[in-house]
């Protein structure tokens, strides 16, 4: 049996490829500026320059809609992280070098322009916003690459995770843009979502060149990740409620995470149609087909119970405005 590539052997294998990828990406991605986004008319100071400071009142946007801005956000603070994660594990030489920085400057604009709306509008409280920022960025971002065991090759467990990762956060920033209810922050979040589009392509070719070069050992990789997979944003203050409210309204559920990044992603580099894989991934491709007939079962239950769980909150409002009404 052939003995896996090591790190170095596999990015000098795929430098070409990357190249080309960032080529690509370069004459696809266009041109735009955070402050084209951003409705500066609604500013104003705040009392340390003699205005009035953040009140619940002046903020436009439903419990939904704050706890899916702030999750986004953080995640997208919390960039000198997942910089550093690729930077270690893909090359500073070459197209590699090329791309991690082109792909940073890049990501950089979405929290600007995100914090930017949110303080300008008032749509969430900005010293919370920063406590949490602080937080977040302080714990930094822990990837499961971190925990591999000595000498295996990193560069195939981040090209493989920021594949999913960036194609969630492009399904997260597009719903959360339709509960803003706001059509300035739709088109803001629809513009940051095309922009993760473009760096999920570059990451699946890129780990789609790996499965070509070297099956089991890419499958290895996508199939720990999946089975482990978590959004960026773990770790952040009010990770768990925020997530369950954007789970439960649509912004991003377990059906979402399947049908919309899972599978279709699978289904580009053919991972259940190949005839490339030895013994070793056959076996990885039965682990993995186990794992995602779970995750469908999984998604039925969740769907139940958050079915269930809105129906008694919808009788529960029902009640409280009888009750209201009675008096
Ligand atoms: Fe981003
Ligand atoms: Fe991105």
């Amino acid at each position: 049996m052939a003995r896996d590539l090591t790190q170095l052997e596999l990015l000098t294998e795929l430098e070409p490829v990357a190249e080309q990828n960032v080529n690509r990406h370069l004459s696809l991605a266009k041109e735009w500026h955070p402050h084209d986004y951003v409705p500066w008319d609604d500013g104003r100071n705040f009392a340390a320059l003699g205005g009035v400071d953040w009140d619940p009142a002046q903020s436009q946007l439903s419990e939904v809609a704050k706890a899916a801005m702030i999750t986004n956000l953080l995640t997208e603070d919390n960039l000198p992280s997942y910089h550093r994660e690729i930077a270690e594990n893909f090359s500073q030489d070459g197209a590699w070098g090329t791309w991690v920085g082109r792909w940073t400057a890049e990501e950089n604009r979405h929290g600007i322009v995100m914090r930017d709306y949110l303080v300008v509008t008032r749509g969430v409280d900005p010293v919370a916003l920063e406590q949490a920022r602080m937080v977040h960025m302080t714990n930094g971002f822990a990837s499961p690459a971190d925990q591999l065991p000595e000498g295996q090759a990193g560069f195939l467990y981040s090209v493989a995770y920021v594949t999913f990762q960036e194609l969630a956060t492009r399904v997260s920033h597009r719903n959360t843009g339709k509960v803003c209810n706001d059509p300035i922050a739709d088109r803001m979040l629809q513009r940051v979502a095309a922009d993760e589009n473009l760096h999920m392509i570059f990451y699946r070719n890129m780990c789609g060149a790996a499965l070509d070069l070297v099956p089991d050992q890419a499958l290895d990789a996508i199939n720990l990740i999946l089975q482990n997979f978590q959004m960026p944003g773990a770790g952040m203050p009010n990770f768990r409620r925020n997530g369950v409210l954007m789970a439960k309204h649509g912004i991003y559920d377990l059906r979402q995470h399947l049908e919309e990044v899972v599978n279709p992603v699978l289904k580009k580099w053919r991972i259940f149609e190949r005839d490339d894989f030895t013994a070793r991934g056959e076996q990885t491709r039965e682990q993995l087909g186990l794992y995602l007939e779970k995750l469908s079962k999984d998604v039925v239950k969740f769907e139940e119970q958050r079915d269930r769980m809105l129906a008694r909150e919808a009788l529960k409002r029902e009640r409280e405005l009888a009750g209201s009404s009675a008096r």
